[in-house]
């Protein structure tokens, strides 16, 4: 079997923003929120996301985990291609691509008992709503049987953390994409589930994609890391390498490896076409090619990409 889990091939997904103004006819343009991205994850790995917020890394995970559909291109799980898979098919595999929400912590109910609220995962996925199984997942968590029975209210921000990565454990997948998944969480606590997350996926081959903003937890995790900006993947490579030396110019402001005078303000998509390169416009190296024209992810070392003209 290869190894590779799972393989984004040109995705774009559409994001539809509410009509306004007279008769609702402005804003019903349809925004590329990912345009054109191409990525693989092997298992056992973690790819980390980074990039300034409406960049498109929440609809990467949705994509990558069928929660959303892609308009255009190909999303292959083992392989397969399964852009297209329905019902219950699609169901199915949905149970085995895991997505941790960045407010995961807020939807745990929190006077129902921990363990209804797994078989109540289980169930919904159609899984037998085993309790040793449910015990098994929240040792593996470092949430002794002693919790069973008690309620998210009666626990603190760290044990709800685990919780909701025993929420995805549970059923057991191949791949988890984890939005921001040690944010919020006490500083003296956060190490401790980062090595949790780590102790996870070495025991179960995990595939993962964690979204952070902060780099100290994309280090510490990611094989590799992905930056995107305004829908596209703009720079690809081994973690290290990009943090000390990116070679997009996004990458670089977004590093802050480049002094920057002027902050460019976060994108706001909505309403506009982009031909060129998203970045152009705010870009020391733009030519007019890069305002015609977005650039292909192409390799600039081995193993690391970036899509930039100037390169
Ligand atoms: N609810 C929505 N309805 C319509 N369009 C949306 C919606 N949410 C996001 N978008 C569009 O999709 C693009 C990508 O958004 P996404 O949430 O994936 O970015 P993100 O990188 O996760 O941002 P953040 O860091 O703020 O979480 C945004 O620029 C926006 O244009
Ligand atoms: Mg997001």
């Amino acid at each position: 079997m290869s190894d590779t889990l799972l393989e984004l091939q040109n995705v774009t997904v559409l994001r539809h923003t509410e009509p306004t103004g007279l008769f609702g006819l402005w804003g019903a343009k349809p925004v590329r929120a990912l345009d054109g991205v191409s990525l693989s994850l092997r298992r056992g790995e973690t790819l980390g996301i980074i990039g300034g917020s409406g960049g498109g890394k929440t609809t990467l995970a949705e994509a990558a985990t069928l929660r959303r559909s892609a308009d255009r291109g190909r999303v292959l799980v083992e392989g397969r291609d399964v852009t297209k898979l329905k019902g219950d098919d699609r169901r199915k595999l949905q149970r085995r691509l895991q997505i941790i929400r960045q407010d995961a912590r807020e939807t745990l109910e929190l006077d129902r008992p921990v363990r209804k609220q797994l078989q109540d995962q289980m169930r919904q996925y159609g899984l037998p709503d085993d309790v040793s199984r449910i015990a098994r997942t929240l040792e593996r968590v470092a949430l002794p049987a002693g919790f069973l029975e008690r309620t998210p209210a009666e626990m603190s921000g760290g044990e709800q953390q685990r919780l909701a990565i025993a929420r995805a454990l549970v059923l057991n997948p191949l791949l988890i994409a984890a939005d921001e998944p040690v944010s919020g969480v006490d500083p003296g606590l956060k190490g401790e589930l980062l090595k949790l997350l780590m102790q996870v996926q070495r025991e179960l081959n995990l595939g993962y994609l964690i979204i952070s903003q902060e780099f100290r937890t994309i280090r510490r995790l990611a094989d590799r890391v992905a930056v995107m900006h305004a829908g596209r993947l703009y720079e690809l490579g081994p973690t290290e390498q990009v943090f000390a030396d990116a070679r997009h110019p996004y990458s670089r402001f977004f590093l802050g490896l480049e002094a920057n005078d002027a902050v460019p303000p976060e994108e706001d998509l909505a309403g506009r076409v982009i031909a060129g390169c998203p970045w152009a416009e705010h870009c020391p190296l733009a030519t007019a090619l890069c305002r015609e024209e977005a650039p292909a992810l192409r390799e600039v070392a081995p193993g690391h990409a970036a899509a930039c003209h100037a390169l």
